[in-house]
């Protein structure tokens, strides 16, 4: 494991500076970021590779890894953003969930230690909250993207959620729909582990997929009526039948690999973006909002922006690197919690299941 995706920026401007840490699942992040909007320093030390061999996330190993990292994480953040806005930090973000307890943990409490050190207050974060504030940031150096208006429509498509939510306002959440098995990413991950590809599977059937000579295969899609949720484990199973008649003949060869990477994707892609486009429709959106480790699914941005341009509303999506999880999101939303007066005193613990709306 090493540190990776980063951007720096030292000392620029006179906003307000908060320090921000991720550790959910299995990327130790630490960020600095500024008026909530400009990455200062964004430090992402992933365990993909750890994690890669079991083709999934080992929770205690998780955890260990993010003990062994979260100081060099921090000390190269700290590095990258410079004296001048390390001594102007005002808050130190923190998830509390959702995520792995074990590995929320040692964020939690290298925040409460960094705050307590320093005299500041430590303001607790919601993981998925952070995926959607992600649209607003921006490189400390460059221009930053426009900021969504309200009422939005935020999809948040990770490894674990799939959620469809209102947005009357900052911090305001409704939940429209979310997914009722598994999760667009899990879906990904399990399909990509079926067809022999590298974990995770997202970014591996988006690859594979990019190759496929065949593009004729339907499979199905979970509509659910009118309803804004999600299911994707009928899809799953369809996938996993023509695996193993394919398996039975001796395959799949590579081309039936993209062949199916393709099908698989254009499936879930099919029902994500027109659920969201329906529900900003319907809603009467200003904007639309992509988050989440999905949203770096090149197929999934480019048809969503199709799609809302037709419709004429403006589609928000972070960049690939900020879709997946970073500490930089964390400090987008803790800086609006920030100055809303929130903060959680030496009590604060773990909410692996943390909702982000009722
Ligand atoms: O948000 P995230 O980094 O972590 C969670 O909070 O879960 O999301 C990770 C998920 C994984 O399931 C991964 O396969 C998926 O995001 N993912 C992608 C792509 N990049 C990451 N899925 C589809 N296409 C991608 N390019
Ligand atoms: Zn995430």
């Amino acid at each position: 494991m090493s540190p990776t995706r980063e951007t720096a920026t030292p000392g620029v401007g006179p906003g307000i500076v908060v320090l921000a840490i991720e550790t959910s699942c299995d990327e130790t992040a630490v960020a600095v970021v500024e008026d909530g909007r400009r990455i200062l320093a964004n430090v992402v030390a992933s365990q993909v590779a750890l994690h890669a061999p079991s083709g999934g996330i080992v929770p205690e190993l998780a955890a260990r890894e993010h003990l062994r990292w979260i100081v060099p994480v921090i000390e190269h953040a700290q590095r990258d953003a410079g004296e001048r806005s390390w001594t102007r930090i005002a808050a130190v973000a923190v998830t509390e969930g959702p995520g792995l307890a074990g590995s929320l943990l040692v964020g939690i409490n290298f925040a409460k230690a960094l705050a307590l050190a320093r005299g500041l207050p430590v303001v607790p974060v919601n993981h998925l909250e952070g995926h959607l504030y992600a649209a607003w940031l921006g490189d400390g150096d460059a221009a930053l993207p426009e900021a969504p208006e309200f009422p939005l429509v935020a999809l948040i498509v990770s490894g674990g959620h799939t959620l469809l939510v209102e947005m009357p306002g900052h911090l305001e959440y409704r939940l429209l729909g979310q997914t009722v098995d598994d999760a667009a990413g899990e879906a990904f991950d399990k399909v990509g582990r079926m067809l022999g590809l590298p974990y995770p599977g997202g970014p591996a059937i988006m690859d594979a997929a990019r190759v496929a000579g065949e593009r004729g295969l339907t499979l199905p899609r979970a509509w659910l009526g009118d309803r804004f949720d999600f299911s994707f484990s009928g899809l799953k199973t369809a996938a996993r039948r023509i695996v193993e008649n394919w398996r039975a003949g001796g395959g799949p060869s590579p081309e039936q690999v993209a062949e199916l990477a393709w099908a698989f994707q254009d499936a879930v892609v099919d029902v994500l973006v027109t659920k969201t486009l329906r529900a900003a429709l319907e809603r009467g959106a200003r904007g639309i909002v992509l988050g989440g480790g999905v949203a770096a699914n090149m197929v999934l941005r480019a048809r969503l922006a199709e799609g809302a341009a037709a419709m004429g509303v403006p589609l928000h999506v972070p960049r690939a690197d900020l879709c997946t999880d970073n500490a930089a999101m964390i400090g987008a939303a803790g800086h609006l919690h920030f100055l809303s007066g929130r903060s959680a005193g030496s009590e604060l613990d773990a909410r692996p299941s943390l909702p982000l709306a009722g």
